[in-house]
């Protein structure tokens, strides 16, 4: 275990993810604070995981919360900050039994393997239609990976099933940016800026608003869409009030937005980068899954999770005490040798990948099914299309840390 009073430089490699020129490749970083072990800061109520077993054993330890707001932390930013802030409860991505299992039981039907399938036609047109469209751009010249394929298919996949109009997108796209960047976490350590802070709030109440005119609009004329769903079971008793269908379709907006992009393009990088895995795809859809599961593990979308201590707990010979935050690196810990063999290799083939990329436990990803059809149906006809696809540039990632991303990825077709 380290602590910053024995030696300032654990604290210094957290700082050195913060840095954007970091983006591009953390796993360096990533290795050398797991190589230290758990990192505990107790004057900043904040433990850091980041190897394979206590990640895993925090997400299924009984004591772990997802409510921040009892936080020791939140409790001190709170006292610190005044400000606009935007109404009504957390989505349930932040809650805890009972309101996360009430909440995420209502939403999780939309979710379940069969119903995400049935979407598969609709997304196999709508990655038709994006590669037709690249195809007629890269004649002239490199195209963007991701402002051509990785990011307007899941946008409108969610559109399609939330019932957000789609055109309404250009209008939303900035707030779901800037509330995707106000999940880092290491804000609470750097201390933000004010100015970031105060537009991240803003963002919120306009998302907010801007769903609850949607929800007065379906009320009147309801659609065959998942807000429509939500609407119907909001009137038919007390299972949900409006504010938790706004914060439900929040979620699931920005899950939409800013998480299926980054699989469907870190696994396009890692591919043109191994161009024998680019040419085997290409030949044989069926290779799709162990991609998409190698890429999870190897380059995650979402970085790390948090939890808060809902009261003491130990994990290895750390005493955590109730209140605390604990920051679980999922991609360090994908790459702790203790898990996967190999670990720096992108390696599909390996004979077992072992990830926590869609976390674990009460709280895993209810968007996994869907998010792993959009990967396989755009990454196997991407292959199959441009058989001599190769990198034009090096990617320019954007600043978020915890959902890190590329803003561009140029490929010559
Ligand atoms: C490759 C894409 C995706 C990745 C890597 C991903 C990853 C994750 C992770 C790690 C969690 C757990 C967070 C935690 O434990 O604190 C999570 C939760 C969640 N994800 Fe995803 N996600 C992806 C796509 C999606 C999509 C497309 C949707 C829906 C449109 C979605 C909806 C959700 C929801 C609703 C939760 C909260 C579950 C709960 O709190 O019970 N995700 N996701």
């Amino acid at each position: 275990m380290a602590t910053v009073t024995d030696d300032q430089a654990p604290q210094a490699l957290l700082m050195q993810l913060l840095d954007p020129a970091c983006r591009a490749d953390p796993y360096p970083s990533y290795n050398r604070i797991r190589e230290l072990g758990p990192l505990h800061l107790p004057e900043s109520n904040l433990t850091v995981f980041s190897s394979f077993a206590d990640c895993d054993e925090v997400l299924r330890h009984p004591s772990t919360r997802s409510d921040r707001t009892n936080s020791t932390i939140t409790q001190r930013q709170l006292e610190a900050e005044s400000g606009p802030r935007p109404r009504g409860p957390a989505s349930f991505l932040f809650l805890d039994p009972p309101d996360h299992t009430r909440l995420r039981r209502l939403v999780s039907k939309a979710f379940v393997p069969k119903v995400v399938k049935a979407l598969e036609p609709d997304i196999a047109a709508l990655v038709d239609g994006l590669l037709d469209d690249m195809e007629k751009a890269g004649a002239s010249g490199s195209v963007d990976v991701i402002a051509d394929l990785a990011y307007p298919l899941p946008v409108a996949v969610i559109c399609r099933l939330l019932g957000v109009p789609v055109e309404d997108e250009p209008k939303f796209s900035h707030a779901s940016g800037l509330l995707a960047a106000s999940l880092d976490p290491f804000l609470a350590l750097t201390g933000h800026t004010s100015d970031l802070f105060d537009e991240q709030m803003k963002a919120g109440i306009w998302l907010n608003d801007y769903l609850r005119d949607l929800i007065d609009a379906r009320r009147t004329a309801p659609g065959a869409d998942l807000m429509s769903a939500l609407i119907a079971v909001e009137e038919s008793g007390d299972q949900l009030t409006e504010d938790e269908i706004v914060a439900t379709c929040n979620l699931l907006l920005i899950a939409g937005h800013e998480t299926t992009v980054n699989l469907i393009a870190n696994a396009t990088l890692a591919m043109l980068r191994h161009p024998s895995q680019w040419a085997r795809l290409g030949a044989d859809a069926s290779r799709v899954a162990a991609i998409i599961e190698e890429t999870m593990r190897y380059d995650p979308p979402v970085q790390l999770v948090g939890r808060i201590a809902g009261e003491d707990m130990t994990i290895g010979d750390i005493t955590i005490p109730a209140g605390d935050t604990m920051l679980l690196l999922l991609a360090a810990a994908h790459r702790d040798p203790a898990a996967n063999e190999r670990p720096e290799e992108f390696d599909p083939a390996r004979e077992s990948i072992r990830h926590i990329g869609f976390g674990k436990g009460a709280h895993f990803c209810l968007g996994a099914p869907l998010a792993r059809l959009e990967a396989s149906v755009a990454l196997s006809a991407v292959t199959a299309r441009f058989p001599n696809a190769r990198l034009a540039a090096d990617p320019v990632y954007k600043a978020n840390l915890t959902l890190r991303g590329m803003s561009t990825l140029s490929v010559v077709i």
